[in-house]
């Protein structure tokens, strides 16, 4: 059905393509895969009229096609959902649906129409949002469904999902593989980004892997593929490599018992009710539940974002935090995988990105270190993160992932006594993941406190030495050791401790 050869793409002095082809036949699910910054969003959006090429060529059903833009794209049957969120966040659930022009009856614009076209599709992908509620006040999940119901709107023939899962809860990604699968049946090509291996494995029918801007496993068929060929061709050398860093258990914390975050008797009005719990310093401590459990609120409770009434949050410091940057102050750092909220200046250089925050710990006090030397620094944490991407490059520069590891990157070097994570490797390639967690592992050994929230369960197992589960606001019990795995956490979150010992 589409038919890409030869693309080449360069961004300044980098190759994001360099000569890459790919082929979607009708009926497949067909996974693209690969490292952090490999070129996979740059390859979609030339497919999808978003970017133009410097060279290559795109057939469509045998016709060359040459996209002016994503509208274009459109009209010719090639959708995308992209990995930035592009919700009008201003706009109605309704008016979202429909970017390049509502349905109209005797030239008005008719909002039944909207419905009667939008409610099939909302109802397939099991969303069911106030039409008339304003896009920016939908949950991330949602309006993440909202777009992908946006690009089925305008009746594709080639769908492109650029990591339309990093932002959902597993219920919603199960009902997306389904639908992606009808989509396939129905004789759609779709084309399907996803950091989660195990999911592309699930769902693709073949697969293509890109490395450095070249595709190096071109349309495979997906039985033929395990998951150490796919992490082997991604990464150019098996998981375990030299370049990988090993997966070390997580040390018992230092000092038990020693309380060094402590909720007391906290309620956040219509989020917590009457919690308490401690973390002590060296201790990983997983907060789990799910969608409005409690559990976010916990961290924005430490973070300072959210007030307690009655309770109290004390940090190491023993201090209670105040405001945000407050808590910034007194050594928390709050790091989202959330693409809205991560809080990056994209226009400007990366090293000013990573020295913002420690610079802003120093209070007015401190002297202005020496440029030279922040951007040493900087240097230093590209270095360790495999951040992709020049120190003095501009952070919206960066491929999504990459630009998720410049998050971590500026709070690593706050040099924070307590992490809060929530969902803090979405989007990031394994690689960059085991790396993410080994580095978590070892700050909670040198004694920070870490606090986690992740829809990714496995994160949480594997990194957690206590995850603690919320119900309705409050902790229903917490597992560890032996009994800390994924169906038991799964279990809980949904069905609470009933009948089982806590
Ligand atoms: N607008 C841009 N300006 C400059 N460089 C860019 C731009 N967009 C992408 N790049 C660079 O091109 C390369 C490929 O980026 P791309 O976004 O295609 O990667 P990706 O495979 O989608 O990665 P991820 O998994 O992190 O989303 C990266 O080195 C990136 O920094
Ligand atoms: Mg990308």
């Amino acid at each position: 059905m589409l038919v890409a050869s030869g693309l080449v793409k360069h961004y300044g002095g980098v190759t994001a393509l360099d000569g890459v082809g790919i082929t979607l036949d009708a009926g497949e699910v067909h996974a693209l895969v690969g490292e952090n910054g490999a070129g996979k969003s740059t390859l979609v959006k030339i497919i999808s009229g978003v970017v133009r090429p410097e060279g290559g060529t795109i057939d469509l059903d045998g016709a060359a096609v040459r996209f002016a833009d994503a509208r274009q794209a459109a009209a010719q049957g090639v959708a995308i959902v992209s990995q930035e969120l592009m919700t009008y966040d201003d706009l109605t659930v309704l008016e979202n649906l429909f970017p390049y022009g509502a349905p109209r009856r005797r030239g008005l614009v008719s909002t039944r129409e909207m419905r009667r076209l939008a409610e099939p599709v909302l109802d397939e992908l099991g969303i069911d949002p106030p039409p008339h509620i304003r896009a920016g006040d939908l949950p991330l999940a949602d309006r993440q469904l909202l777009e992908i119901c946006r690009a089925l709107l305008q009746e594709p023939r080639v769908l492109i999902l650029d990591e339309p899962t990093s932002a959902l809860p597993r219920a919603a990604a199960d009902r997306l593989a389904d639908v992606t699968w009808r989509l396939a049946e129905r004789g759609l090509a779709v084309l399907y980004i996803s950091h989660f291996l195990e999911e592309v494995m699930r769902i693709a029918t073949r697969v293509t892997v890109l490395r450095d801007g070249r595709v190096v496993l071109p349309g495979a068929d997906a039985a033929d593929v395990d998951l150490d060929a796919l992490v082997t061709a991604m990464l150019g050398q098996p998981a375990g490599g030299p370049a990988a860093p090993a997966a070390v258990p997580a040390a018992a914390p230092r000092r038990p018992g020693g309380a060094a975050v402590s909720l007391t008797g906290v309620t956040v009005p219509g989020r917590l009710r009457d919690v308490s719990l401690t973390a002590a310093e060296g201790e990983i401590v997983g907060l789990a539940g799910l969608q409005g459990a409690g559990h976010l609120a916990v961290l924005d409770a430490v973070c300072g974002r959210a007030r307690p009434s009655p309770g109290s949050v004390r940090l190491p410091d023993g201090r209670s935090p105040r405001s945000a940057r407050h808590a910034v102050t007194a050594g928390v750092a709050y790091i989202s995988g959330d693409r809205k909220g991560r809080g990056l200046m994209l226009d400007k250089p990366l090293w000013e990105n990573i020295t913002t925050v420690s610079w802003l710990g120093q209070g007015r006090g401190g002297f202005l270190p020496r440029r030279s030397r922040l951007v040493d620094r900087s240097r230093g944490h590209l270095e360790r993160l495999r951040i992709r991407g020049d120190v003095r490059a501009r952070a919206s520069d960066l491929s999504g992932g990459n630009q998720q590891k410049v998050v971590l990157a500026k709070w690593l070097d706050a040099d924070p006594s307590v992490l809060a994570l929530d969902d803090p490797t979405r989007g990031v390639d394994v690689g960059a993941r085991t790396e993410l967690h080994a580095i978590v592992r070892g700050l909670a050994a040198e004694g920070k406190v870490v606090l986690i929230a992740s829809s990714d369960l496995a994160e949480l197992v594997e990194l957690c030495h206590r995850v603690v589960v919320f119900q309705h606001g409050r902790v229903v019990g917490s597992l560890s050791g032996g009994r800390l795995t994924e169906p038991e956490l799964s279990l809980a979150m949904n069905a609470g401790f009933a009948g089982s010992a806590r």
